[in-house]
C-alpha cells in the first residue's frame, strides 16, 4: 500500500495536490461565504420562521456540497503525507529520530491529520444538529430550532473556519519546508 501510494503521488503529483487544494477551498470558502454573505442576508428576513427555513436549507445544501470534499482532503493528504516521504526522512526502522528538522516538519503532518479530525467531527455534529433544528422547524418549535442552529452559526462554524485557515497556513509551510 505504501509503495502504491508513494508510485500514485509521483504519477500524479500536480492532480493530486489540485485535489487537495481544491477540497480545502469549497470546504473553507464555503463556510466563509455562509458566515460573511448568506447568514447576514438571511438575517433580514423578519418572519422567525422563515428565516430559520431559509438558513436550514441553505445549510443542508452546504454540508452536502462539503462533505465529499472532506473525504477528497483527507485521501489526498495521506497519498501526499506517505508519497512525499516525511516519516522516513525523520525516523529510522525502528522510531529513532534520525534528523530534528525532518522531525519538526513530520509533526506538523500530525498536527494537520489532528485539525482534519476536529473539523470532521465538528462538521458531523452541525449536521446532526441542522437535522433537530429542522424536525423542530416542522413540529412549529421556532424557539427550540433556533436554539440548535444558533450554536451553528456563533461557534461551530467559525471554530471550522479558523481550524481551515491554520491548516492552510501548515500546508503552505509544508509545501515550502525543502
Ligand atoms: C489529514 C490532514 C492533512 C494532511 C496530512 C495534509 C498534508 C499536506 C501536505 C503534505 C501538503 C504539502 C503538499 C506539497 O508539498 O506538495 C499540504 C498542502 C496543503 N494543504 Fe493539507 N493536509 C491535511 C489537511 C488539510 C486541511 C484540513 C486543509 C484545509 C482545510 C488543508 C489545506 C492545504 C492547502 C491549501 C495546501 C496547499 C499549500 C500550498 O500549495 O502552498 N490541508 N497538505
Amino acid at each position: 500500500m505504501k509503495d502504491f501510494m508513494i508510485e500514485l503521488f509521483a504519477d500524479y503529483r500536480a492532480q493530486i495536490v489540485f485535489l487537495h487544494v481544491i477540497a480545502a477551498v469549497v470546504w473553507v470558502g464555503g463556510m466563509i461565504a455562509m458566515k460573511f454573505a448568506a447568514h447576514p442576508s438571511f438575517m433580514q428576513i423578519e418572519s422567525p420562521l422563515h428565516r430559520l427555513e431559509r438558513i436550514s436549507q441553505a445549510l443542508k445544501r452546504l454540508f452536502y456540497i462539503v462533505s465529499p470534499f472532506v473525504l477528497i482532503l483527507i485521501i489526498t493528504a495521506v497519498i501526499m503525507a506517505v508519497g512525499l516521504g516525511f516519516r522516513t526522512a525523520a525516523v529510522d526502522a525502528s522510531g529513532n529520530v534520525i534528523d530534528a528538522y525532518a522531525m519538526h516538519i513530520y509533526n506538523l503532518v500530525h498536527v494537520k491529520e489532528v485539525i482534519w479530525m476536529i473539523m470532521s467531527a465538528n462538521l458531523g455534529m452541525m449536521i446532526l444538529r441542522r437535522n433537530k433544528a429542522q424536525k423542530l422547524l416542522q413540529k412549529g418549535d421556532t424557539t427550540g430550532a433556533k436554539k440548535a442552529l444558533e450554536l451553528i452559526g456563533k461557534y461551530m462554524v467559525p471554530v471550522n473556519i479558523i481550524l481551515g485557515v491554520i491548516a492552510i497556513y501548515l500546508g503552505v509551510t509544508l509545501r515550502n519546508a525543502y
